[in-house]
């Protein structure tokens, strides 16, 4: 994490404010793909994941943009009500989870609510490749939409679509109009609350397969009544062995085999604690994998994730 200075904060609705950084020296940023996040430190001490927003061609700056969320634990609050035009604040460099396929011809980028975010850097990124794309930015009211004014002039007017969607029940049938007609060479990228981007794989999964879906989440996976079974984990390289106790992670628990996992989010978000797994029943507890890389059963995320029942896991470490 470095220090960098809030050069600009841009009011885009009542409750989303976009926060501009530029570097303390001066310096230009490192280039960053569309799609990539940054871990920012609060005012409130609370480690959080935002999506890059801005033209990532443009590395004088960085933006975000953050909705002032009701049940906040003091992250996004803190931004808005602790954070102004020249102070410093901590972040780390941008990481890409969400990124533009090169193998499609066509993108359709889904967006909800402060989800549009990483969709809007991706559509800089299509149109600076001349790629084709849509980009269809699902809210309540245009009041409570960031960036309409800007999507809705060249170069992005002619390939933004916005739907204003009273409630929840209302985005089927426009989601289905937009999925029904993807074929095999366009992949689709969605962002937004977790039931939003649900339902956008279970429509575009019925016409392309579900690896040609990227989602970038950045909510917990809720996790109900789930019981934690103590488990042991295994070392490959060394043939050590570690008890998981059911009140511990098995990042505490690998910290007790000398192994210090790097964290960020520590909710199954972020994916950087990201661990190679041999062999292990392993109950994801994480929103970071997609249900192919689950399906694999060759990672997970070791801030939430465990075994099933109990019984043995063997990490490639
Ligand atoms: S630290 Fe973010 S997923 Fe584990």
């Amino acid at each position: 994490m470095k220090n960098v200075i809030v050069n600009r904060i841009i009011d885009e609705t009542d409750l989303i404010r976009t926060f501009e950084f530029k570097n303390v020296n001066g310096e230009k940023f490192a280039s960053y793909e569309a799609g990539s996040h940054i871990d920012v430190e609060t005012p409130s001490g609370e480690i959080r994941q935002y999506s890059l927003c801005g033209d990532p061609q443009t590395n004088e700056f960085l933006s975000i943009a953050i909705k002032k969320e009701d049940a906040s634990r003091g992250g996004s609050k803190s931004m808005h009500e602790n954070v102004e035009v020249g102070d410093f604040i901590k972040i780390s460099d941008a990481r890409c989870h969400f990124k533009l396929s090169n193998d499609a011809d066509h993108h359709i980028l889904i967006g909800a609510g402060i989800g549009i975010t990483p969709l809007l850097s991706m559509a800089y990124q299509c149109v600076m490749e001349k790629k084709p794309y849509q980009l269809h930015y699902f809210t309540r009211s245009k009041a409570q939409a960031a960036f309409v004014e800007l999507l809705s002039q060249p170069p992005f007017k002619d390939y933004f679509f916005l739907h204003l969607v009273a409630n929840r029940g209302e985005i089927h049938s426009p989601l289905e109009a937009i999925l029904k007609g993807v074929d095999s060479g366009t992949n689709v990228y969605t962002c937004g609350p977790s039931s939003f981007m649900d339902t956008v794989v279970e429509l575009g999964s019925q016409y392309i397969p579900e690896r040609q879906i990227h989602l970038e989440a950045f909510q917990a996976k809720k996790i109900n009544d789930q019981v934690n079974y103590p488990f042991r984990v295994r070392l490959a390289s060394t043939d050590t062995t570690c008890e998981v106790a059911e009140d511990e992670t098995l990042i505490n628990a690998l910290e007790k085999l000398g192994i210090d996992i790097p964290t960020s989010c520590c909710e199954g978000v972020c994916g950087t604690c990201l661990i190679p797994v041999i062999s292990g029943d392993i109950d994801h507890r994480d929103s970071f994998l997609t249900k192919e890389e689950i399906e694999d059963g060759d990672m997970m995320c070791a801030c939430v994730s465990r075994t099933e029942k109990g019984g043995e896991l063997i990490i490639d470490m």
